[in-house]
């Protein structure tokens, strides 16, 4: 995880939630309506930032491990969901997670992946920390959105700044998966709206 990534969410999390943000919001109802298993599940997400996801998550799920590896996006998170059945880890996603083998039901990834250059660890760790069964949803910025210049960016007094990303065609999310011993189940492409030619995101639905 480069410094460059998380001095950047650092700075973001101030007005990450209050940013407008199409992709944020097209995500956030994405994750709401694909009807995952949450209710009573053991959950594990990977860069919930602010917590504008693990707090719909912790209103279903029996509990939530939230991992960040920006303090000032877990700062928010923290604040937002004090008192919550969620454990916050400050933490690479790159290194070794502190989560047990098999024990997580739900493994939810929103918007981190453009930052982070080979998939297969994240995958490989995800199918490691999934119980049998187990799903793995993912909800990232569309290859061709990627490829129309779009990715994770904020405004300050300064001028714009752009968080470092890596292009992921579809085959670079589904076939390290594979490898890692998943299942695609449902595969969905989301438009903010019908005057853009392509999709936004792109969601992954795995199961272990
Ligand atoms: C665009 S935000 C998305 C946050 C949240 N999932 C959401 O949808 O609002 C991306 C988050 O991924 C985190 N992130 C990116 N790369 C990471 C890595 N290698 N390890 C841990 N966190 C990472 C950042 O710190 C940031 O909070």
């Amino acid at each position: 995880l480069s410094r460059d990534v998380t001095d950047a969410y650092d700075r973001w999390a101030a007005s990450y939630d209050s940013d407008r943000n199409r992709t944020r919001d097209l995500d956030g109802r994405v994750l709401r309506e694909a009807g995952l298993p949450v209710a009573g599940a053991r959950v594990l997400e990977l860069g919930c930032g602010t917590g504008r996801n693990t707090t719909w998550l912790a209103d279903h799920a029996a509990h939530v491990v939230a991992l960040d590896g920006s303090e000032g996006m877990l700062a928010r998170a923290r604040e937002a969901l004090a008192e919550r059945p969620v454990t916050f880890v400050h933490q690479d996603l790159l290194a070794p997670w502190p989560v047990a083998e098999g024990s997580v039901d739900l493994v939810l990834v929103d918007l981190v992946l453009e930052h982070v250059e080979a998939l297969a660890g994240v995958f490989s760790a995800a199918a490691g920390a999934l119980r049998p069964g187990g799903v793995l949803h993912v909800c990232e910025l569309h290859p061709y959105a990627q490829l129309a210049g779009r990715g994770a960016n904020f405004t300050t007094a300064a001028g714009e700044v752009r968080v470092p990303v890596f292009l992921h065609h579809v085959s670079d999310y589904v076939n390290p998966a594979i490898a890692a011993g998943f299942h695609l189940r449902r595969l969905g492409e989301w438009w903010v709206d019908e005057a853009e030619p392509a999709p936004r995101l792109l969601s992954l639905w795995f199961q272990r």
